[in-house]
């Protein structure tokens, strides 16, 4: 098994491309089934939760050819109703293909994504979405069965925001008859992406980038091509990792628009942030400043996705810290780890309190999902000494290569495999 190592006291400097976003890239990917025809796909990270979808993409009969960071997925071919239980279990955003696959052959199966490890993650508003939008889905023995021998438009008003179920409801839309409108949607930009595709495609959308989007349906799609932009949570992460080493970063193609919480908090941490036509500027000349109250929310709020590369950050600021987790009920346990590395950090329910402390130590730590273990990799970077990061794999979902871009901008880290 491969592992990371770094090596703290080095400040960041220099300037980096940000990978395409996963988050938009999935169900993009997933959308492209819609259509019997071709789409093609530029800016795509290679991360495995792309190949993972790549995969199911195949075993459902597309043709999905990878030319460099281009996806070309010809869907005219699809002969497959069910998904691989073996990909749902990988990645639980497979989830994402119900809606397209009901609306392009009427049916589809998949067996029930469990649990997570950053909590529960029910489905039960994409189930009841869909249901509204005529479809019958028979929840047995593990599995979802979804079919429909027309689907229909219908008003749909979320209980919650919920990302996965405002993709999933908008994706089923698209083909059917007549007009769905979603109210109290999600409105993180990956759905501002999503309807820039869907649109592209020949989809008619209003609202986008709204609570309220209005999906005219429409009866077929027509080829396109499309560029996915930079990832807000790894430019974030990024960001964060600056506000706690210290140093200059450009984070090239970066989009402001889509992080102005997150630079508000980046910049109460100490840093400066500018934007330029190249991306993001980050300076940071001091240590981490302490972040009284800091709450995730959904878009426009702070994302949980950042929750923990910041948590890493503060636990070298000179003061108090406190977070407060609204999105995942599980997603501290990161701080174990942290806390191994010479943290000092008390959890309670959604709160936890971060004391600063003078610094951190290496130490061997462990990954626990994605973005926990991109903390770890935070925490190494201003660690004393050396910190070896195991089970790694969570962070290859999400990043493309974190070691590749952190040398780039000076930091001590490297891929070990181990014998
Ligand atoms: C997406 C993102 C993830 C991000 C999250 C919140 C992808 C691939 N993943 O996940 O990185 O952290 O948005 O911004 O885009 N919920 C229900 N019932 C449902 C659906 C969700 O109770 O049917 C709950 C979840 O358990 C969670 C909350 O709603 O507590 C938010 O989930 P949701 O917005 O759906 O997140 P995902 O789409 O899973």
């Amino acid at each position: 098994m491969t592992y990371i190592q770094v090596t703290g006291g080095k400040k960041l400097y220099g300037d980096i491309e940000v990978q395409g976003s996963k988050n938009a890239v999935l169900p993009i990917l997933a959308a492209s089934v819609l259509h019997s025809g071709v789409t093609t796909i530029h800016h795509c990270p290679d991360i495995s939760d792309v190949q993972c979808m790549i995969r199911i993409l195949d075993s459902i009969g597309c043709n999905v050819k990878k030319e460099g960071s281009t996806v070309i997925v010809d869907a005219s071919q699809l002969n497959n109703y069910r998904i691989p239980d073996e990909y749902v279990a990988r990645m639980r955003s497979s989830i994402i293909l119900l809606g397209p696959l009901l609306g392009r052959q009427h049916f589809v199966t998949i067996s029930y994504p469990g649990g997570c490890t950053i909590g529960a993650r029910p489905v039960d508003l994409h189930v009841k979405g869909l249901k509204r939008l005529n479809a019958e889905i028979i929840e047995a023995n593990d599995l979802l069965t979804c079919m429909a021998t027309k689907l229909l438009g219908s008003e749909i008003k979320l209980d919650f925001p919920s990302v996965g179920a405002t993709e999933n409801i908008l994706l089923a839309a698209v083909l059917a008859e007549g007009t769905t409108i979603i109210s109290n949607a999600a409105k993180e930009p990956e759905i501002e992406e999503l309807c820039e595709f869907l649109i592209c495609m020949g989809a008619k959308i209003e609202g986008v980038g709204t609570e309220t989007i209005v999906i005219q349906g429409v009866d077929s799609l027509h080829d396109c091509e499309y560029t996915v932009k930079a990832d807000r949570i790894v430019t974030g992460t990024y960001m964060a990792a600056v506000a706690a080493t210290g140093g200059k970063v450009i984070l090239r193609g970066a989009v402001e628009t889509y992080l102005e919480e997150v630079i508000e908090v980046i910049n109460r941490m100490g840093c400066i942030t500018q934007s330029s036509p190249e991306g993001i500027v980050v300076t940071q000349k001091s240590k981490p400043k302490a972040y009284d109250l800091l709450r995730t929310r959904p878009y426009p709020g702070f994302p949980t996705d950042l929750q923990s590369p910041v948590m890493a950050a503060l636990t070298i600021a000179k003061g108090n810290s406190i977070l407060i987790e609204n999105i995942f009920e599980a997603r501290y346990k990161v701080v174990k780890d942290l806390v191994k590395m010479g943290a000092n950090i008390e959890v309670e329910g959604k709160i936890a309190i971060i004391r600063g402390v003078a610094s951190l130590h290496g130490a061997s730590v462990k990954a626990h999902e994605l973005r926990g273990g991109a903390a770890l990799v935070i925490a190494g970077m201003i660690a004393k000494g050396t910190t070896d990061i195991h089970s790694i794999e969570y962070i290859l979902r999400g990043y493309e290569d974190i070691c590749r871009d952190l040398q780039t901008l000076g930091a001590t880290i490297n891929y070990i495999e181990e014998t």
